[in-house]
């Protein structure tokens, strides 16, 4: 099938789904050249560094914290709102870490995370009917005619975007905020009377009394950089792949392909058919691969997008990202595991809990964090019974005291959900039950370390 020669613009001969219609030709090109001149917002080097991470993952020796808003916005760019995802990220990351014991590869949906696939090519309100919002890089989330046509110059201030939110992430993770010193801090205001917080001190105490039991031995952050910095990898769906392509450089040390827009991206749910635009502009690049697999992907479709998007079979390019619905894994996920056994593919499995837990309450569209906990309760235990390894969570989530999904600690209701129902898009976890999240993942990693016979700290309680 994917046998032809693929270059970055081979895609442009495939079926192509979920794509805008630019009323302007001549300006989407202009953009398009403009972009394919500007430097590469990731490196290489950072995409290769991030493969290897992965391929420990699939090897069962380190977990995936995947997360981030379900779309980026235009309207959200501050600063505040970027170092407030950061901070729960990393506490997310600590308690896996610590609580867990294993490595965390942190990899955000952010910076490029901007286009939106959509069930319906329209939406109607009232007796009006427009285009979709497709996502703040394609058209304006406003329902006016004017707003939802296409504007290629959105794609000129994603890329901005991008960019300025990288180099802050860049700042976070290495200029002091991210050294494990300051794990107390991480804090935020709202969570600091919640019930996840006594949780989170009490293990922020105990990294504490280690640091300075290490800092006594001699071991000291000033002169040990992985205790005082972090590795943070960006991700986004490349759905919009006009973007995609015009950013996508050959890497001189090695001559291959990168998509230079984020470290990893990903193949949505409905634009993975093999012989279509997603899949072939995906096979060419060498970045680290996430493909989406929902209820309609069975294990015969499964092996050949794994033979089109990973010929070589090497470690670390594909993540599989799991998206049933708790109701549904017990069904799907294990023929797709093995298949994946019975063929000796090397993938990282992660669960998405998010996309296959929404239901509509109270005129929202929400998702009730326990039957996100139970997906994700559930795809460890299928891993367990097959014998395989429960790599990794991708959520959407934010670090803004949001009420968008139902329940958690604090019982956020149906009634509370009109409180602070912020989301351009889907609803997303706030910083509280995003933490609570990461106990119950730290919990389940804990048990599998102990199944295995592998050291632990006792730190989940
Ligand atoms: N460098 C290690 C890591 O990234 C330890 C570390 C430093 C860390 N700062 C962190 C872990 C913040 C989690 C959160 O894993
Ligand atoms: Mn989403």
């Amino acid at each position: 099938m994917a046998v032809d020669r693929w270059s970055p613009e081979s895609w442009r001969s495939r079926p192509v789904a979920q794509v805008p219609s630019y009323p302007d030709a001549a300006a989407l090109a202009d953009v398009e050249r403009q972009l394919a001149g500007f430097p590469p917002l990731v490196f290489a080097g950072e995409a290769r560094k991030l493969k290897r991470a992965l391929a420990k993952v699939a090897a069962g020796d380190a977990f995936l914290l995947q997360g981030g808003d379900c779309a980026e916005s235009f309207n959200e760019h501050s600063a505040d709102n970027i170092r407030d995802f950061f901070r729960v990220f990393l506490q997310m990351a600590v308690v896996m870490t610590f609580a867990g014991s294993s490595p965390v590869v942190k990899v955000g949906r952010i910076a490029g995370q901007f286009a939106k696939p959509r069930s319906a090519p329209t939406e109607k309100q009232g007796d009006i009917e427009l285009p979709s919002y497709r996502g703040d890089i394609v058209n304006d989330i406003a329902f006016t005619p004017e707003g939802r046509i296409p504007d290629p110059r959105r794609q000129l201030e994603a890329y901005r975007q991008s960019a300025a939110t990288l180099n802050l992430l860049r700042a976070f993770a290495t200029g002091g905020y991210a050294n494990l010193e300051n794990a107390h801090r991480w804090m935020l205001g709202f969570v600091k009377d919640s019930p996840q917080s006594g949780r989170y001190q009490e293990l922020a105490d105990r990294i504490t009394e280690t640091l300075g039991f290490m800092r006594a031995i001699g071991l000291d952050p000033e002169s040990h950089q992985e205790l005082r910095q972090t590795d943070i990898y960006t991700s986004h769906e490349a759905l919009l792949l006009g973007y995609e392509q015009a950013l996508t450089r050959v890497d001189s040390t090695t001559g291959d392909f990168y998509d230079t827009s984020g470290h990893m991206i990903w193949i949505g749910d409905r634009t993975r058919q093999p012989d279509h635009a997603h899949v072939e502009f995906a096979r060419g690049v060498k970045n680290p691969i996430g493909l989406k697999c929902g209820p309609s992907l069975k294990a015969e479709g499964l092996i050949p997008l794994l033979d089109i998007l990973n010929p070589a079979n090497e470690a670390g390019r594909m993540t599989l990202i799991c998206r049933f619905g708790s109701d549904k894994i017990a069904d799907h996920l294990p023929a797709l595991i093995r298949a994946v056994e019975r063929e000796g593919r090397k993938v990282v499995w992660s669960i998405d809990p998010m996309h296959g837990n929404t239901i509509t309450a109270g005129g929202y569209k929400t998702r009730p964090i326990d039957r996100i906990m139970s997906e994700i309760r559930s795809f460890f235990t299928i891993h367990r019974a097959e014998g395989t390894y429960a790599g990794g969570v991708h959520l959407e989530m934010t670090g803004k005291n949001v009420t968008e999904c139902m329940g958690g600690a604090r019982a956020i209701s149906e009634s509370d959900l009109a409180g602070s129902y912020d989301t351009s898009c889907d609803p997303r976890l706030n910083a509280e039950q995003s933490i609570e999240v990461a106990f119950l993942v730290a919990e389940l990693l804990k048990v599998e370390r102990q199944a295995r016979g592998l050291p632990e700290v006792d730190a989940a309680e």
